[in-house]
C-alpha cells in the first residue's frame, strides 16, 4: 500500500477530536500529528464550542493563540480532562517514546495531569519493540557529564543534540540527549532505571500513560485501547 503519512496524521487527529465535550479542559501536545487536531479544535472553537487548553510546547501555544483557543496553564488547573499529543514509537502496550521535538517535559506533566490521554500516529510510528528511535533524556546542563556516565553503565549511547550547528536547549534551557539502547525489552525496567539518575529530569518513554492510541492506516484509522 501506497501510505501518505500526512494524510495518516490528520485522519487520527480528526478521529481524536471526536473525545472533545465542551466544557473540557484539554492539553495540547506537540508536533506535526497534534499540529492538524490544534487546527480542527480552532475550527470547533469557532463554531461554539467552549473549551481551555493547556499546551505542551511554546509552539503549540502560539498556534492555538492564532486560530482562537482560549488557552490556560498549569499555574490555573489541577487537573486536565483530555490530552491529544503524538508519539516518536508506540507498541503493542501502549508504550510510549516521545521527545523527538524536545517538548517532553511539558509533556510529561501535562500527561500526568490528564484524567484521559489520547496519542495520534500516522502508521510508521507502531514498532513491535520500543528502541528504534532514539530516546530523548533532557538533563540539566550541569549534570550533563555525569548523567552521560550513567547512561553508559546502562549500555546506552547517548549523543547531545544539535540543531543548525548549535547545542539544542529545551524550553527549560536543559541539553536533550538521544540515547541509543538499541532495542529496549523491558521499557518499564529501563524507566525505571533512568527516573533513578540524578540530573537527568525527564525521559521519553511513557510507560502506561496512553489509555488509546489512534492510529491513520491508510485512508482509515484504528483505535488501540488499553
Ligand atoms: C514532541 C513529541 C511529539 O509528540 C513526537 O515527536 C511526534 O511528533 P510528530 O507528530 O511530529 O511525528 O514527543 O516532543
Amino acid at each position: 500500500m501506497q501510505r501518505n503519512p500526512e494524510r495518516e496524521k490528520e485522519l487520527a487527529a480528526l478521529e481524536a477530536v471526536k473525545y472533545i465535550k465542551d466544557g473540557m479542559t484539554l492539553g495540547l501536545g506537540t508536533g506535526s500529528t497534534v499540529y492538524y487536531a490544534v487546527r480542527a479544535i480552532g475550527e470547533m472553537v469557532q463554531q461554539g464550542l467552549n473549551i481551555r487548553g493547556v499546551a505542551t510546547s511554546a509552539a503549540t501555544q502560539q498556534q492555538a493563540i492564532s486560530l482562537g483557543i482560549p488557552m490556560t496553564d498549569t499555574a490555573h488547573v489541577t487537573t486536565i480532562d483530555l490530552t491529544i499529543d503524538g508519539a516518536d514509537e508506540f507498541d503493542r502496550n501502549l508504550d510510549l517514546v516521545k521527545g523527538g521535538g524536545g517538548a517532553l517535559f511539558k509533556e510529561k506533566i501535562i500527561a500526568a495531569m490528564s484524567k484521559e490521554v489520547i496519542i495520534i500516529a500516522d502508521a510508521s510510528k507502531k514498532v513491535d519493540v520500543l528502541g528504534e528511535f532514539k530516546l530523548p533524556l533532557e538533563v540539566v546542563p550541569f549534570a550533563a557529564n555525569y548523567v552521560m556516565q550513567q547512561v553508559k553503565m546502562l549500555n546506552g549511547n547517548a549523543t547531545l543534540r544539535q540543531r543548525d550547528g548549535q547545542v539544542f536547549k529545551t524550553e527549560q534551557g536543559n541539553y536533550i540527549f538521544d540515547a541509543d539502547f538499541g532495542l529496549i525489552q523491558n521499557a518499564a525496567a529501563l524507566s525505571a532505571q533512568l527516573n533513578n539518575i540524578e540530573g537527568l529530569l525527564v525521559h521519553g518513554l511513557f510507560i502506561q500513560t496512553a489509555h488509546k492510541v489512534i492510529m491513520g492506516d491508510g485512508d482509515g484509522t484504528v483505535v488501540f485501547e488499553r
